[in-house]
């Protein structure tokens, strides 16, 4: 694993530069990421560049059996490209212009940054391209991230209206596919079509409060300008990949910013890498991101290039708080455990100066090194020995399927905004699996089923007509399939099916949904009677409810009001396998039971490290064998109960039938025998 931190040298004084390489050699780390922000360091004056003072770095950790990842530094056009192409700068929805002076003000579509873009790129890869001590290069830093994912300005208008020519072809298809009819919309030629004032960018705000546009317009707007970042991330990346044989990759922001459709932006990239800063004071690391980061490219491993380091003078978040002593080990054998293999720290010495100053670091201001430096060390030492088991597959099952389309579209039109989250909700159905003690992948629409024996479909709203069918395709193979309210509610154009609900799939489910309403916690929830292997179990609704009709077998339904006697929970054989549809959401002890009987009826293994509130279990496979990786994150000594004996692989001792794990501890367990 490659293990490390982000580090900027053009911040240094000789004198700092020798105190931190110094310290940076002699902590047992492997890999330093650098550049991101240097390009005024790099080209000080058009079309000179400078890459002296990063080569005798990079060369002086080489020597020391220190690899560097290096960064294109476009996330920060220079003061004097602005000057010269004041349309460089990034357009706001409000129209508004981002102004130099921060980070991420470009405009993504604009010819003279990407010209710029591209010839940086290019000195980059033949300087460094193929330098031994070069293991990665990151395009750009974190795009999309801080509301800079949905630019308006005019060339992005004239592009978009391009995109939807191309896309509709005639006017006429444009008007009949998005139903302009509504509201009087038609338009009689693709030039009078301009980006929607609203869109699902992060702390996008409307000029009109409440002004209500095209859902397709909208959902267009949303994958022309993810597909505009990912062209402006390629033209990088293909650069790059001429004079490099090292992985290319940008660092996405996993489940936080979600502008770009990474299953689509990581086509072109060796490897998926994403950015995280979970709490990590008695707070449970959520490792839904890194099942999501690890079903990107098909279960290959992903990195971490910025990870949590420490607390201190930062703002807001979770930063403030210092890790708990062990906190920052434990959290990257637990990222190593869900399929990482890189994880760097942001970053290794706080900032004096610049809009981060005195933020989290592994070593404070001061340069002296204290306990999250040492602990940092002791990880490197570990990894070592923990090296063997970052081959050791993983055999999941189950699978969670997410989508971008379906994000967006219920963003466009939230449903039960804010209490429900598409993604949120995609992680809480992973969550209720493993606390029914079973590990689960998360997919794209585009996997390959067929080696899954139960699929989670949370609330898929936008369903093709293709996907249709490779569900059915999929049940009626022998999968369990378990699709939750609001299923295939629309199609590809974010327009409603007219043919009744779940769209396309209603012999599969062998139920019709006969009403629909929100369910608003302490309004209207209403009780329900889920049969579960455990018998009956007494729950609530909550969030939504599709109320259900039909052949299938009611496994729950309501006790009260006048849904009484009605479907909320379905069953039905179909072909070889079972197809459930869940209504509504239900308690989570009522979830975590009717996920453990899905994943019982599916065959699915069960992990024998009884599952626990706030304890962790990866399952992994080697050489035939099961590892169990088990993470303590409740904040204080435990105890882990074992449905059978179970051996340390660290430390030898066999455990008959619980475990004892340190606060902030891990134990890698084996069979016994
Ligand atoms: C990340 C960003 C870094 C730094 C960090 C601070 O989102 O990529 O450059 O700003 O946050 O926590």
């Amino acid at each position: 694993m490659q293990y490390g931190v982000a580090y900027y040298p053009e911040h240094k004084t000789e004198e700092e530069l020798r105190h931190d390489l110094k310290l940076i050699k002699e902590s047992g780390i492997n890999t330093v990421r650098m550049g991101e922000f240097a390009w005024c360091r790099m080209e000080p004056r058009e079309g000179v560049y400078d890459f002296d003072w990063l080569e005798d770095v990079v060369n002086e950790l080489g020597e020391a059996g220190i690899s560097s990842i290096l960064c294109t530094p476009t996330a920060c056009p220079l003061s004097w490209m602005i000057q010269k192409h004041p349309d460089i700068l990034y357009v706001d929805n409000r129209g508004e212009k981002r102004p130099f002076g921060g980070r991420r003000f470009y405009c993504y579509n604009n010819p003279a940054y990407r010209e710029y873009s591209a010839k940086i790129a290019e000195e980059m890869g033949k300087r460094f391209g193929k330098n031994p001590y070069v293991s990665g290069f990151q395009i750009d830093n974190e795009p999309a991230q801080e509301a800079s994912g949905r630019c308006c300005c005019p060339t992005c208008a004239g592009l978009f209206r391009s995109y939807l020519k191309k896309k509709y072809k005639t006017i006429e298809e444009y008007n009949r596919r998005s139903g302009t009819i509504f509201w009087g919309q038609d338009y009689g030629d693709f030039e009078e079509i301009n980006p929607p004032v609203n869109t699902i960018e992060p702390s996008a705000i409307s000029r009109v409060p409440a002004y209500f546009e095209n859902p397709t317009l909208r959902l267009e707007f949303e994958r022309f300008s993810s597909d505009a970042q990912i062209e402006y991330q390629n033209i990088q990346a293909d650069i790059l990949h001429k004079y490099t044989k090292a992985p290319v990759t940008t660092n996405g922001t996993g489940l936080a910013t979600n502008s770009i459709d990474y299953y689509k932006s990581t086509k072109n990239l060796d490897v998926y890498a994403f950015d995280y800063y979970p709490g990590l004071r008695d707070r449970t690391v959520d490792s839904f991101p890194y099942a999501f980061a690890r079903g990107i490219k098909d279960g290959k491993p992903f990195w971490v290039l910025e990870f949590m380091s420490g607390g201190g003078h930062k703002f807001g978040g979770n930063g403030r708080v210092q890790p708990n002593p062990g906190a920052l080990k434990q959290a990257v054998v637990h990222s190593f455990a869900h399929g990482a293999d890189m994880m760097l720290h942001f970053q290794f010495r706080t900032f004096p100066f610049g809009a981060e100053q005195l933020n989290y670091a592994i070593v404070d201001m001061d340069g002296v090194p204290r306990r999250r430096y040492y602990e940092m060390k002791e990880t490197a030492a570990l990894l070592k020995k923990l090296a063997p088991y970052g081959q050791a597959a993983f055999s999941n099952r189950a699978a969670v399927l997410v989508d971008y389309d379906t994000h967006w579209a219920l963003r466009i039109k939230p449903v039960n905004d804010p209490a429900f989250k598409y993604l949120d909700y995609a992680g809480k159905l992973y969550q209720f699996l493993e606390n029914a003690g079973y590990n689960a992948d998360v997919r794209g629409f585009d996997a390959d089923l067929s080696g899954y024996r139960l699929v989670i479909l949370p609330t898929a709203f936008v369903l093709t007509r293709a996907m249709q069918e490779k569900l059915r395709a999929f049940v009626k193979n022998g999968g369990v399939l378990l699709a939750t309210f609001l299923t295939s509610v629309k199609n590809e154009d974010n327009v409603g099916y007219t043919d009744t609900l779940p769209a396309g799939l209603t012999d599969v489910f062998g139920v019709t949904v006969e009403e629909v309403e929100p369910v608003f916690a302490g309004d209207n929830p209403t009780p329900v009677r889920l049969k579960t292997s455990a018998g009956n179990l007494e729950t609530i609704d909550s969030l939504w409810c599709d109320l259900l009709k039909g052949e299938a077998e009611a496994i729950g339904e309501y006790t009260g009001d006048y849904k009484k006697g009605q479907t909320i929970v379905s069953r039905r054989a179909y072909g070889e396998g079972q197809a459930y549809y869940l209504g509504t959401n239900l308690e989570p002890e009522a979830m975590t039971c009717l996920l453990g009987d899905l994943a019982r009826e599916a065959g699915l293994e069960k992990n024998p490290v009884i599952w626990k509130e706030k304890v962790e279990t990866v399952h992994r496979k080697l050489n035939g064998e099961d590892y169990y990786f088990v993470f303590n994150f409740t904040g204080r000594d435990t105890a882990v109960g074992l449905a059978r004996p179970l051996k340390d692989v660290l430390t030898g001792e066999v455990f008959e039938r619980e475990t004892p794990i340190e606060r902030a501890g891990f134990r890698l367990l084996t069979a016994a025998v």
